[in-house]
C-alpha cells in the first residue's frame, strides 16, 4: 500500500534565509503513530505546516492520501486534521459553532451525532454553548482538538499537543489517540516530551536543525541504542569507589549506598560477572541489585547532544 503521507526532497528556507527543513524523504504508513522528536527550532512545525498547506515549500514534493499538497491542495487537506501548536480561535464564537464551522469548511455534510461524540469525549459537551473566550487555556486546547476531529480526518497532526497542559487533558488526549488508532487514523505527533513518544508511538523520528537524524521503529530503537544500568545497593555506605574497581564505568550515589554500572546491551559481554567478583574482592557486601533500561529520553538527549558536539 502506498504511504498515506509521502515527502520527496521537501525543503523550507524562510525569507530571512533560515533553513528550517533540509531535503526530506519521508513515508508515513496508514494507521501508524509517528512521533517526531526535536528541540525547539528543529523544524517540526514547519514540516507540519507545509503538509497542511499553511507554509509553502521551497522545493520538493509532498502527497497526502496520494494528493499533491500543492496541485491537489483541497483533496489533500480534506484528509487532514490539525491541532496547531498555537491557540488560534475566533474569540466570540460558541464552541458548538466553531466545531460545526470547521466541519463545513472541509465540505462535509452535517453530522451532529459525530460532533456530539467528539465534544463528549473531550469533556466539552457542557461547554458547547460557551463562547471560546470564556474558556480556560486547557479548554481552548480541547476546542482545537474537537475542531481537528470534526471532519473525520484520516491523518491527524498534533503539534506539541501536551506542552503545558494539565494532567486531565493529557490523559484524555492519550485515550483519544488510542481510539483514533483503533479506527485506523494515522497520527503524527510532535513533542519534546519524550515520555509521550515512548508511551504511544509506533515509530520515532528525531529531527534537529531541520534534518531528520533518524527514523525507526520505537521498540527497535530502544533496544539498539538503549544502555542498561545495573544498580548495586551496598550493605554499608562507602566514601569512594574503591581503587580496585577503577576499570569499571561506575557511579557512586551521593549517600554512598549504591553504585550504578552502565553497560551496552549490544556489546560482547556485559562485564557483570567480573564486576560482581571484583566487588566482593574489594570487600563490598551487596544488599540488592536491579537493572534498568535507559529511556527514550536518554537516547534522545544523547543523539541531539552528539549532533551539537
Ligand atoms: N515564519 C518564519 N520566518 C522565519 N523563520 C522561521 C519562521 N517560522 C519558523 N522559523 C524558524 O525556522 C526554524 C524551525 O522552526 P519551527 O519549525 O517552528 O521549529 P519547531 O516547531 O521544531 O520548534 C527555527 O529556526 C525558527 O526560528
Ligand atoms: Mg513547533
Amino acid at each position: 500500500m502506498p504511504a498515506i503521507v509521502e515527502t520527496r526532497g521537501l525543503t523550507k528556507v524562510y525569507g530571512d534565509g533560515t533553513e528550517a527543513l533540509k531535503p526530506l524523504d519521508l513515508d508515513i504508513e496508514e494507521g501508524e503513530i509517528l512521533a517526531l522528536l526535536g528541540p525547539n527550532g528543529a523544524g517540526k512545525t514547519t514540516l507540519i505546516s507545509m503538509l497542511c498547506g499553511l507554509v509553502s515549500p521551497s522545493s520538493g514534493q509532498a502527497r497526502v492520501g496520494g494528493h499533491d499538497i500543492i496541485t491537489r491542495y483541497r483533496d489533500a487537506r480534506a484528509l487532514i486534521g490539525l491541532v496547531p501548536q498555537e491557540i488560534a480561535l475566533e474569540p466570540f464564537q460558541k464552541v458548538w459553532d466553531a466545531v460545526r464551522f470547521t466541519r463545513g469548511l472541509f465540505g462535509q455534510g452535517r453530522d451532529d451525532a459525530h460532533l456530539e461524540d467528539v465534544l463528549r469525549k473531550l469533556s466539552l459537551w457542557d461547554k458547547r454553548r460557551s463562547k471560546v473566550n470564556e474558556l480556560s487555556g486547557g479548554m481552548k486546547r480541547r476546542v482545537l482538538i474537537a475542531k481537528a476531529l470534526s471532519h473525520n480526518p484520516r491523518v491527524l497532526f498534533l503539534d506539541e499537543p501536551t506542552a503545558g497542559v494539565d494532567v486531565d487533558l493529557r490523559r484524555d488526549m492519550w485515550n483519544m489517540v488510542a481510539d483514533l488508532r483503533r479506527d485506523g487514523v494515522t497520527i503524527i505527533l510532535t513533542t519534546h516530551y519524550i515520555e509521550e513518544a515512548e508511551a504511544i508511538a509506533d515509530r520515532v523520528g528525531v529531527i534537529n536543525h531541520g534534518e531528520l537524524l533518524l527514523l525507526e521503529d520505537k521498540q527497535a530503537l530502544m533496544t539498539r541504542l538503549g544502555r542498561k544500568t545495573l544498580r548495586i545497593e551496598l550493605r554499608r555506605p562507602v566514601e569512594a569507589v574503591p581503587g580496585g574497581l577503577s576499570g569499571y564505568d561506575l557511579e557512586l550515589a551521593e549517600d554512598g549506598r549504591s553504585l550504578s554500572y552502565h553497560y551496552d546491551t549490544q556489546g560482547e559481554g556485559t562485564g557483570i560477572t567480573a564486576l560482581l567478583q571484583d566487588l566482593s574482592r574489594e570487600g563490598l557486601a551487596l544488599r540488592d541489585i536491579h537493572t534498568r533500561q535507559s529511556s527514550l529520553e536518554e537516547i534522545f538527549v544523547d543523539l541531539v547532544k552528539g549532533e551539537d558536539a
